[in-house]
């Protein structure tokens, strides 16, 4: 039940005096929640961002403010949107920088699971790594390569693959301990013990590997893929931008310059 979603983007851009006692009060129990389960299990880098977003249990964040933070420190904004969007226009925000948020937040009844990513998702658990620079300068980076590619189903999907596998789903190595990057995870009660567990798979990050990994997403990962820094992470995008080239050509479709306008939707934006 997406209740508040069209009285808090107004004009696009959020209205924050529509949220309602019931938003507040899920933003505060969601907060509580995570922060019980990722105290010692997310990136040192996420619990950082959150502090330097200034993202707190009390307030659900103003875009504004987190603006005036965020451009400060690497430069990226958050844009107010309605759903998830469509491939290209996805894509185009986040090579300019800007990444698309909902405004609208879950019931009470819906703490647990949605069909949909809410603003709990693409705020408290995208927004935080934003503010790091190596991992700003990635995502950034992915999606320039995805538009050299735009409209081409097969490479979106090899591109949706290195997204899912990192900014959604994606582990890191942080001094010695594994932690929790990807916002998939980060704003998952149950999947942000279970990704450290015994159960999943866990596989160094490999371009190539994941290039060749469908993933699922109904369910818990079965595979998590994981990195040493995001620098290196960065450092990756030349390969991934190569591989895709070499893929593409071997296959002699789907040349950048024989776009097609359709295929769409095949990148999650969560
Ligand atoms: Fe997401």
């Amino acid at each position: 039940m997406k209740k508040s979603k069209i009285s808090t983007l107004k004009n696009g851009r959020q209205n924050h005096a529509a949220y309602t006692d019931e938003d507040h009060l899920v933003w505060r129990l969601l907060f509580d929640k995570q922060m019980e389960q990722l105290g010692n299990r997310a990136s040192l880098h996420f619990m950082e961002g959150l502090k330097k977003t200034g993202f707190t249990r009390e307030n659900i964040p103003h875009f504004e403010e987190v603006n005036r933070r965020l451009i400060k420190l690497t430069g990226w904004q958050v844009v107010a949107v309605e759903g998830i969007v469509e491939d290209r226009e996805f894509f185009e925000l986040l090579s300019e920088r800007k990444f698309p948020a909902t405004t609208w937040l879950r019931s009470q009844d819906q703490l647990e699971y949605l069909e949909e990513p809410d603003m709990f998702h693409d705020v408290f658990a995208h927004v935080p790594l934003l503010s790091n620079p190596a991992f700003a300068d990635f995502l950034q980076q992915i999606s320039r390569i995805a538009l050299r590619y735009a409209g081409n189903e097969e490479a979106i999907e090899l591109l949706s693959r290195v997204y899912w596998f990192t900014v959604e789903f994606g582990l890191i190595r942080e001094k010695g301990q594994l932690r929790i990057y990807g916002a998939g995870i980060l704003s998952s009660a149950g999947e942000s013990t279970y990704c450290l567990g015994l159960d999943p798979m866990h596989f160094e990050f490999g371009v190539e590997q994941i290039l060749n990994t469908g993933y699922c997403k109904s369910e818990f990962q079965d595979r998590y893929f994981i990195i040493d820094s995001f620098e290196k992470l960065f450092a990756s995008t030349a390969e991934i931008s190569e591989l895709i080239d070499t893929m593409m050509s071997k296959r002699k479709i789907f040349a950048p310059e024989e776009m097609s306008k359709n295929g769409q939707d095949l990148v999650p934006s969560w």
